[in-house]
């Protein structure tokens, strides 16, 4: 039966017996933040399950195309390892929404399988989750299936989530043997990975919607969700043990082959033409649903796919831009399935080719020096800076690398890569940070700062300055300063830095990057000219950078309600000492005598962000400065205020009032979030709080997201969990070193005995001199102790030795000390190591760099008997 035709009769089987059929939903999930991508079939009802959207029917089937790439679902790294996974592939479902339950969903499937497509009983093995004796009782007393071929498994194979949240429940799977020919075995048997039994459906009984905090939150109505790989349903009906070979895929590998050299020798079955073949799906149906490559992403999942399929062709030879060829390859093959293929199928060869031109540049180079460093590596691990070297100079996705790595059986240090890309934002920050300004020459004239209300104004220039000298004109190319009349662009004071925009008219076009203040007022807009030749008293439109002035004024907004939650959480002397509002993030230094702990730092966060959510008006009233304190208003100590004053009042009852001069919301809420990201003290008495707030905000936290997952899939385990579990970890780390501690002593202990052994008489003098293996320097003490209680009356010398460092201990009993001393011994033998030593007559220590010559110097103690 062809794949196109078992489609079909799936959907038919579930149309009688009253389900609507759903077309497949498009990749990209419609209703849900936390996934990449519709990774099974139950995705587009994600709603329906959880209650929140009604549908005119309660049972429904389909067959979806899914994504399994990147996020909790990944499949990428095992395709083209394994005859069963792909990162693109159909799922065959049925879904019930409160309707029918565990007996129907069993009943139902087992139908399909064993009288609609006539597969042999005896051919099936089932899991059901260990805790479901219902599902088990299903299975035997109504099916009539073998007890015996039943097993119950843990949460990890039989408990399924759809992600971190969202509908889960216990589930029941359903296995097809292979025959005995191929290795594996039946599901929770210790062999379970081979290929011999292929989990073909799996059956979900969802009766929980998994909340963000981890709680399983019980469903209205208990449903069922169920998935079948088509392609795994086509190997069993084709008779084939391997996906790639059924007829979905022969056409792709065939085309795919078609493009290497005839006398390569390059065959369908072969890894690399399977991964293209899978890949192709995948990527064209990313296009098809509207994304692109990129770097971040579901656009970097596509961009990573892409680019280990062009490595994939690479590798068998292929030298050519081949890769979106395989597109119509495709298209014809599905056109009944998904015409949206064939519709899109222009813009996908279009996009998978930009990209492919893209990385070939590259690719060559790249791949010179990944095999340079295989070549040269010691050990089994591609370092972390080689990694990063490729993916941000070659374009090589650290998957990429890692899928070239395990063909040498090597991996790669991930926590390396992930160490020098946290350095490079950092790079890349600092030198966003980093504007160089003209020098200034002084202007008598005050510009008119608008920039309050207005974003954009229009005014003369009135003098240009290039190079620290007054000028006429400034010709495109030219870095300058421009001082205008009036001015929207805020210049740099009280802590909030220069506004940057664009100043121009029809002929010139001036990029500000940064706007000073000079002494006398008269604003300075720092940049190059991009257009045009510009002279004093040309008429231009100033206009600010919004985005960035939104960003500012949420950070300047964030920092007077940081100052004043310091102030009621820490106490009132808490004063200002210092602040930087830019567009990313603001900085805040106050004088505080003690070091703030955690709880301190969440009720200051926590109270920021409650006036921020309580959205209140920010008030400014201009008032003369004596009218402003008696409002409260905070004026800094030092600061010289003019006859008239700003105040700023947010939040309720005058939760902060202050006497600014800088630019604000209008709303509490436009800040959005606020987050501080360090805490610290700068000087004696004098603290530093950083915070960002709006977008930052969200990134911060993110990233924040990103890393504990990181964490978390590290250390096997969920988000959730993982704090137990690193707990966990290093608590095993701490008794696994005791263990060694113990061990090591058990060891020097074992080798004391045998070294008793070993010991020579020398004129009547039991002397030992010998080299003591895996042991260190304070072990050494300890056997010279225990040896000499077991000698009784001898003068012993042992070395340990580590690389070309050799460590010594002498010691003498005391019966001999006043014949022979344990430092003068010792330093005879170290000196001929090239170190020195000594200590008290019974016992010393010490040690050399040259190792290679202990053996002869400790044989030269018997002569000093
Ligand atoms: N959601 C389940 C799975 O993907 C069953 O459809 O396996």
């Amino acid at each position: 039966m062809k794949t196109a035709q078992i489609r079909q009769k799936f959907l038919d089987f579930y149309a009688s017996k009253g389900h609507t059929i759903e077309p497949s939903a498009s990749l990209i999930p419609h209703n849900d933040k936390t996934l990449l991508f519709v990774n099974a079939g139950m995705v587009p009802f994600k709603d329906v399950f959880s209650g929140v959207e009604k549908r005119p029917y309660n049972r429904a089937a389909s067959c979806q195309r899914c994504v399994r790439a990147g996020g909790k679902h990944n499949d990428l790294e095992n395709v083209g390892y394994t005859a069963r996974h792909h990162t693109f592939f159909e799922m065959l479902g049925n879904f019930s929404f409160g309707d029918y339950f565990k007996r129907e969903a069993i009943q139902y499937a087992w139908e399909f399988l064993t009288v609609e497509l006539r597969l042999p009983k005896e051919k099936f093995w089932v899991s059901v989750f260990e805790e479901d004796d219902e599902a088990e009782d299903i299975w035997v007393n109504e099916i009539g299936f073998p007890r015996n071929r039943i097993s119950r498994c843990g949460a990890k194979d039989n408990f399924w989530q759809m992600g971190d949240t969202g509908p889960c429940g216990p589930s029941s799977e359903i296995f097809y043997d292979h025959g005995e020919n191929i290795a594996g075995g039946p599901p929770g048997h210790a062999d379970e990975d081979g290929d011999r039994y292929i989990e073909i459906w799996n059956l979900v009984f969802t009766q929980y919607d998994k909340q963000e905090d981890g709680y399983l939150k019980p469903l209205a109505a208990p449903c069922v969700d169920t998935g079948m790989g088509l392609e795994r349903l086509a190997a069993v009906l084709q008779h084939k043990n391997n996906n790639y070979d059924t007829d979905g895929f022969k056409t792709l590998t065939k085309a795919i082959v078609g493009l290497t050299k005839e006398d390569g020798g390059i065959k369908q079955d072969n890894a690399s033409v399977r991964v293209i073949a899978d890949h192709i799906r995948s990527t064209a149906f990313m296009v098809v649903d509207g994304v692109i490559p990129s770097n971040e992403g579901r656009g970097y999942v596509l961009r990573r796919i892409i680019r280990r399929a062009i490595r994939h062709g690479h590798k068998i030879g292929i030298n050519k831009v081949f890769f979106y060829r395989l597109a119509p390859v495709l298209a014809l093959e599905l056109k009944d399935a998904y015409p949206e293929l064939k519709k899109a199928l222009a813009n996908v060869e279009k996009v998978l080719k930009r990209e492919e031109q893209r990385f070939a540049q590259t690719l060559d180079q790249g791949m010179g020096i990944l095999t340079a460093a295989i070549t040269q590596l010691k050990g089994n691990e591609i370092d972390g800076e080689t990694v990063f070297k490729l993916y941000d100079t070659y374009g090589f996705p650290a998957d990429l690398t890692a899928d070239v790595a395990r063909e040498h059986s090597l991996t790669i240090d991930m926590v390396g890569f992930e160490i020098e890309m946290t350095k490079q934002r950092d790079r890349a920050r600092q030198a966003g940070d980093f504007k160089t300004l003209q020098k200034g020459v002084d202007i008598s004239e005050q510009t008119q700062f608008l920039g309050y209300e207005q974003l954009e104004s229009s005014s003369s220039v009135q003098a240009l300055i290039k190079e620290g000298e007054l000028v006429e004109q400034i010709e495109a190319g030219e870095h300058g300063i421009v001082v205008l009349a009036t001015s929207s662009f805020y210049a740099e004071s009280g802590g909030q830095i220069g506004d940057c925009g664009i100043l121009s008219n029809d002929t010139v076009a001036f990029v500000v990057s940064n706007t000073q203040k000079q002494k006398s007022g008269a604003f300075e807009h720092h940049g190059i000219l991009n257009k045009g030749i510009l002279k004093v008293g040309d008429v231009l439109a100033a206009v600010v950078d919004k985005k960035s002035r939104k960003c500012i004024a949420r950070n300047h907004s964030a920092t007077h309600l940081l100052h004043a939650a310091l102030r009621t959480v820490l106490g009132e002397t808490v004063t200002q000492k210092g602040s930087l509002v830019d567009s990313e993030k603001l900085r805040f230094d106050f004088s505080h005598d003690e070091v703030i702990n955690k709880v301190e730092i969440d009720k200051i966060e926590g109270m920021v962000n409650r006036k921020i959510l309580a959205n209140t008006k920010v008030h400014t009233d201009v008032s003369d400065i004596d009218t402003a304190k008696k409002k409260g208003a905070v004026a800094l100590f030092g600061e010289k205020y003019g006859d008239t004053v700003r105040v700023l009042t947010m939040g309720k009852d005058d939760f902060s009032v202050e006497l600014c001069g800088g630019t604000h919301v209008n709303q509490l809420g436009d800040i959005g979030l606020f987050r501080i990201t360090s805490e610290g003290g700068v000087s004696a008495g004098v603290r530093r709080i950083e915070a960002v707030t709006g977008y930052s905000a969200y990134q911060f936290d993110n990233q924040t997201q990103d890393n504990l997952n990181q964490i978390a899939q590290m250390t096997k385990s969920s988000s959730v969990q993982v704090v137990e579990k690193v707990a966990q970890l290093i608590k095993q780390q701490k008794e696994l070193e005791k263990q060694i501690v113990s061990m090591q002593k058990q060891l020097a202990s074992n080798q004391g005995d045998d070294l008793v052994n070993q010991a020579q008489g020398v004129n009547g003098v039991s002397v030992l001199a010998s080299v003591v293996e895996g042991v260190n320097g304070k072990d050494l003490r300890d056997i010279v102790d225990k040896l000499k209680d077991k000698l009784g009356s001898a003068v012993i010398v042992l070395a340990a030795v580590s690389g070309n460092k050799v460590s010594l201990v002498a010691g003498v009993t005391k019966d001999l000390t006043d014949k022979y001393q344990a430092g003068k011994i010792l330093n005879h033998v170290a000196q001929q190591v090239g170190g020195k030593g000594g200590g008290r007559p019974d016992m010393a220590q010490g040690g050399g760099t040259e190792s290679s010559k202990v053996d002869e110097a400790l044989a030269s103690v018997k002569g000093l008997i």
